[in-house]
């Protein structure tokens, strides 16, 4: 049977234009590339998020409560929970949700270590599709956390349909969601064609991925990492650009690339405040408070969830 990865990929190159899901940037190298793109300095989210997070985790704990318990969809960067969970009046309960299994128990470990007494549930799960989640302990609420503008790499519809599961999901508590804005393409243009080239080798990886796993013959110096502001759409596309007609084997199949012909590999969606919190409304959210920093550059919203149905 073919991997998803094989049949979307397979799919991708028979269809024009050529595009696929960003979430096969993350193998162990795609996953340590994206770690190192955070630390960069053209790649201003990560420490931006960090620093609003640092300076509003406790008006966020305020919001959330004794005894909370934090959903986090996709096991992150435990230096963005841990922030909540140090300032959180003794959270209950700590569910990551991820695909890989390998990420959660590492994450799953080092937190049960720091937190005595905090109960670590990690699911293994597609946060992207419907969730079951086991039924909150205590009396506290239920908090979600989707940092990191992955919201982003969404599709429009997909983030409105992300958005209206999760609001049901997190019924009597709330969401807090990382979202990057709008900025001068400059900077945008910046952050995703770092000089150290780190970007695009997490783009190109995505061939060199192939090539492992399922024996394709993409030749890499032969494809350029292109990425670009696009402001009608609000998006940064990436793109892999072939440099020359070539021929590419995949699964038995041969594949003709022209010259200059590209396979999109991503879309980041950059918002406004205003527009994010229209988003969520129509998802089912009440939009709570904004936290920006100075330059405006990213935004953590509060998003409430709807009440609680009554038995
Ligand atoms: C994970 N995601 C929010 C990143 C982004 O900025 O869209 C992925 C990324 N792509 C290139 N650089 C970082």
């Amino acid at each position: 049977m073919l991997s998803a990865f094989a049949h979307d990929l397979l799919q991708a190159l028979s269809t024009r234009p050529h595009r696929i899901s960003p979430k096969y940037f993350y193998d162990a190298e795609g996953s340590r590339l994206f770690d190192e793109i955070c630390t960069l300095p053209e790649y201003y989210p990560t420490r931006t998020e960090l620093a609003i997070l640092e300076r509003s985790a406790g008006e966020m704990a305020t919001l959330a409560g004794p005894g909370a318990e934090i959903v986090e969809f996709g096991a992150g960067s435990l230096r963005k929970v841990r922030l909540l969970l140090q300032a959180f009046e003794a959270p209950a309960r700590y569910l990551p949700i991820d695909i890989s299994g390998e990420h959660l128990r590492d994450a799953a470990a080092v937190l049960r270590r720091e937190f005595a007494g905090l109960d670590v549930q990690p699911l293994v799960a597609d946060y992207t599709q419907q969730l079951e989640l086991p039924p909150t302990g205590g009396g506290g609420k239920r908090i979600g956390f989707f940092p990191g503008s992955t919201i982003g790499n969404f599709t429009p519809a997909e983030a409105e349909s992300f958005l209206r599961r999760t609001a049901q999901v997190l019924r009597g508590g709330a969401l807090v969601l990382g979202a990057d804005l709008v900025k001068d393409p400059a900077v945008l243009h910046a952050a995703y064609n770092d000089a150290q080239g780190v970007t695009a080798a997490f783009n190109l990886n995505l061939l060199a991925r192939a090539n492992r796993e399922l024996g394709a013959s993409f030749v890499l110096p032969q494809f350029a990492h292109y990425a670009f502001y696009n402001p009608p759409e609000q998006r940064i596309e990436m793109h892999l650009v072939s440099r020359q007609r070539q021929s590419v084997a995949l699964c038995g199949e041969k594949f003709t690339l022209a010259e200059g012909e590209s396979l999109h590999t991503e879309n980041s969606y950059k918002f406004t405040v205003d527009g994010l919190r229209e988003l969520a409304l129509r998802a089912g959210f009440r939009p709570g408070p904004v936290w920006t920093d100075p330059e405006r550059l990213f935004s953590v919203h509060w998003l409430h969830a709807p009440e609680e149905k009554s038995a």
